[in-house]
Order: C-alpha cells, then sequence, then structure tokens
C-alpha cells in the first residue's frame, strides 16, 4: 500500500487560517479529488479539525475510506472511522484493501505522518502569509522533485500555483 501525503501550501509554508483553507483553487480542488479518488478503493487520513473545516456535503469525503485522528476515545463521526494512533490508521486502510493512504492534513496529521509517507504531492500557491496554520518543517534534502506542473490564475483559481511530486532519495 502507498502512503502519501496531499497539501496545498503558499509560498510561505501557510496551508490554513482559522479551521479552513485561504483560497479558493478549483484547479487544485479537481486534482485532490482525482488523485485521493484514483481506482476508487482509497484511504484518506486527516486530522478531526480539518474533518469539522470540511462542508456537510463533502462529509464524508465521497468514493474514499475517511479515517479521522482523534485522542477522543469517545469520538464519532458518521461516515468515518476513528484512529486513535498513527499505526492504527494504517491498519484500517491495510484492511479496507486501499492501494493508497492518502495523508490530507491538517499541520498536526502531516507533522505525525512524515516519516511514513513515500511522496508528498505539493501545491505551491503563489502568495504569502495566507494564515496562521503552517506546513510543518521538512528536511527537503532527503526529497527529489519529479513532476511540475504550473497552472495560471484563471477557470476560477483565484492565484497561479505550481504542482510537485516530492519522492524520497
Ligand atoms: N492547505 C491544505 O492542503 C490543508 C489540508 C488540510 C487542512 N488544512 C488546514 O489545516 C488546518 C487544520 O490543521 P490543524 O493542525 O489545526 O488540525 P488537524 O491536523 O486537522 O487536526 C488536529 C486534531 O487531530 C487530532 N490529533 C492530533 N494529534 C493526534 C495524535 N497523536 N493521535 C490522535 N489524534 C491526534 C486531535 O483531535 P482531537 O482534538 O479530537 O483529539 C487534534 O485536535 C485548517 O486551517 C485546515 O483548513 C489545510
Amino acid at each position: 500500500m502507498k502512503i502519501a501525503m496531499i497539501v496545498a501550501m503558499d509560498e510561505d509554508g501557510f496551508i490554513g487560517k482559522g479551521n479552513s483553507l485561504p483560497w479558493r483553487l478549483p484547479t487544485d480542488m479537481a486534482r485532490f479529488r482525482e488523485l485521493t479518488v484514483g481506482d476508487g478503493f482509497n484511504s484518506v487520513v486527516m486530522g478531526r479539525k480539518t474533518w469539522d473545516s470540511l462542508p456537510d456535503s463533502f462529509r464524508p469525503l465521497p468514493e474514499r475510506v475517511n479515517i479521522v485522528m482523534s485522542r477522543d476515545t469517545s469520538w464519532i463521526g458518521e461516515g468515518a472511522e476513528t484512529a486513535l494512533y498513527v499505526g492504527r490508521a494504517i491498519e484500517l486502510a491495510f484492511a479496507e484493501g486501499s492501494d493508497e493512504l492518502w495523508i490530507i492534513g491538517g499541520a498536526e496529521i502531516y507533522s505525525m505522518f512524515m516519516d511514513r509517507v513515500d511522496e508528498i504531492h505539493v501545491t505551491t500557491v503563489h502568495t504569502g502569509g495566507s494564515g496562521e496554520v503552517s506546513f510543518p518543517d521538512w528536511e527537503k534534502e532527503v526529497w527529489r522533485a519529479s513532476i511540475m506542473k504550473s497552472e495560471d490564475i484563471g477557470h476560477g483559481d483565484e492565484f497561479a500555483t505550481t504542482y510537485t511530486v516530492w519522492k524520497r532519495v
């Protein structure tokens, strides 16, 4: 089972403002959906705060097994499986028969899974100072950029973006 991370961050590393995304990027949302749905048997892992931030119409994220990390043993989210620790989330995805497990944030969850992922899919949003929630520090030396695709402003996107896939060296 491949374990990958997917994130959109601005040039300063910000990923969130309050408990929501700081920008509107339909092109990136479409890529997020296509990648994370994959063949229809994938799992996604998110933090309880990111789960709370999803609009009702997208909760649970359709066509994916939704795994939510919480330390609260009594937490229940309709349509989600709860994991209290990293190994449990991986075990749940594996037991569901997922080919791919996508770590979809937020900051606390990215941090916890950093050592476990094979790939990091980063959309750099060409703006700065977008919020107060940041992607954790990561050692760029152990990662190599393998795919890059740029999108200009347009198609409803508020900012230009560059999509890069980082794989472990
Ligand atoms: N730009 C992007 O790509 C992107 C993607 C996702 C999210 N975001 C943004 O990121 C922000 C949310 O990030 P965040 O870091 O504040 O919250 P988060 O990572 O989404 O969720 C944090 C929660 O995860 C649970 N948790 C944390 N560590 C845990 C552990 N060791 N074991 C079990 N559960 C654990 C806790 O839930 P309990 O409190 O229930 O115990 C904690 O409150 C929002 O602004 C959101 O919009 C951005």
